[in-house]
């Protein structure tokens, strides 16, 4: 069977380096070369984070875990938490602090706007907040929160941010050596261009100095017990996803090769050519403040058909919006490996389907 190319906002397209990662011999977890490729992979995380290796934590699970493990370590039983919610990843991250026991305060966002800093500072002054939770890339509509500038207002105020990087990591500029942030967490499937399997955290110093393990109700969410493996994982605490961190390293140096900075900057044309397209056909953004490495586009109705047209027709698979907007929204990735080729072909297909699928016009 052909496998399509994937455009859709993760799981991205793989490299073959990455692939021939997945297929190595099995080894064990305890072994000598596990022990010094996960060593390598820690290191390789900080890069992309721009943060120290010992304040980087990688587990066996997907973007979920990162934020579950953050709320259930840090913020449950009562404290008061701020939410940002800009759409449907920022509304989870708020249900899983109602569901820890936080008490839980929405700052919702509409009109595909990030947050402003004045918005924010006036809702932290209304409340004594442990801290805010906000999405960077909200990937069910494109939004880019502007993180920098909302963690330096929580900073003045001496709240914790927590940071949704899920989409962004490795696609948008984000310094966790900023000192801003307190607990950033990606996912190895989008920006970093690796297989699903793995949740990328980074915690800040102060915030680990809060840790008390075994005080947390969840055995698996507990960062506690994790920070001790990412300094020994001989240590056993469960089994790792040992295939999935092998093609992770993999991916991660590739991104070390290619730069940093300079994969931000792809993604960055790849964004500005998503929005050239918008203005020249007209096909709306859900998005004003937009993220560079997925756009929502409004198409009226017939989402699922269109998707299904480009699929038939280019081999290229796209996705339909989220919840209520399923059938009027497509969403493309423009993550991990894309190129202004693919890009290119993919909107050129995009807006061929729109005219040949009867009935749907934005
Ligand atoms: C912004 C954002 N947060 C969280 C998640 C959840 O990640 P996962 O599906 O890897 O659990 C996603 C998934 O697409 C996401 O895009």
């Amino acid at each position: 069977m052909r496998q399509p190319i994937l455009m859709i906002p993760g799981p991205t397209n793989l490299d073959r380096s990455v692939l021939e990662a997945l297929a190595l011999p099995a080894i064990g977890h305890t072994s000598g070369e596990f022990y010094d490729e996960f060593g390598e992979l820690l290191a390789l995380a900080a890069s992309a984070f721009m943060a120290k290796k010992e304040q980087m934590v990688v587990i066996t699970g997907s973007g979920t875990f990162g934020m579950e493990s953050g709320i259930a370590t840090f913020l449950g039983n009562g404290k008061k938490v701020l939410a940002i919610v800009n759409g449907f990843f920022g509304e989870r991250f708020a249900q899983i602090a109602e569901i820890y026991g936080s008490k839980v305060r929405r700052l919702t966002v509409g009109d595909g706007r990030s947050a402003g800093e004045d918005e924010l500072a006036r809702a932290l002054s209304e409340d004594d907040y442990e801290a805010v939770l906000m999405v960077h890339s909200e990937t069910s509509n494109g939004v880019l929160n502007d993180v920098s500038a909302l963690a330096r207002v929580a900073k003045e105020k001496g709240v914790y941010t927590f940071v949704d990087a899920v989409s962004s990591l490795g696609g948008v500029k984000l310094d966790f050596g900023s000192g801003l942030y307190d607990f950033v967490f990606a996912s190895s499937q989008k920006c970093l261009a690796a297989p699903p399997g793995a949740a990328l955290i980074a915690i800040s110093d102060e915030l680990r100095s809060v840790i008390r393990s075994g005080t947390v109700r969840s055995y698996y969410f507990d960062l506690g017990r994790w920070v001790d493996i990412m300094k020994d994982p001989k240590i056993y605490l469960t089994t790792p996803a040992i295939p999935n961190f092998r093609a992770l390293r993999v991916a991660l140096k590739n991104l070390v090769n290619e730069g940093v900075e300079r994969r931000w900057e792809r993604h960055s044309m790849l964004g500005r050519t998503a929005w050239r397209f918008s203005d020249d056909t007209g096909i709306r953004l859900l998005a004003r403040d937009r993220s560079p490495t997925v756009s929502a586009f409004y198409v009226g109705k017939g989402a699922p058909a269109i998707k299904e047209r480009i699929l038939k027709d280019r081999n290229i698979l796209v996705a339909t919006g989220i919840g209520g907007e399923r059938d009027s929204v497509i969403r493309i990735g423009h993550l991990g490996l894309t190129d202004k080729r693919l890009m290119d072909e993919t909107l050129a297909a995009f807006s061929e389907a729109l005219r040949s699928v009867a009935g749907s016009s934005p």
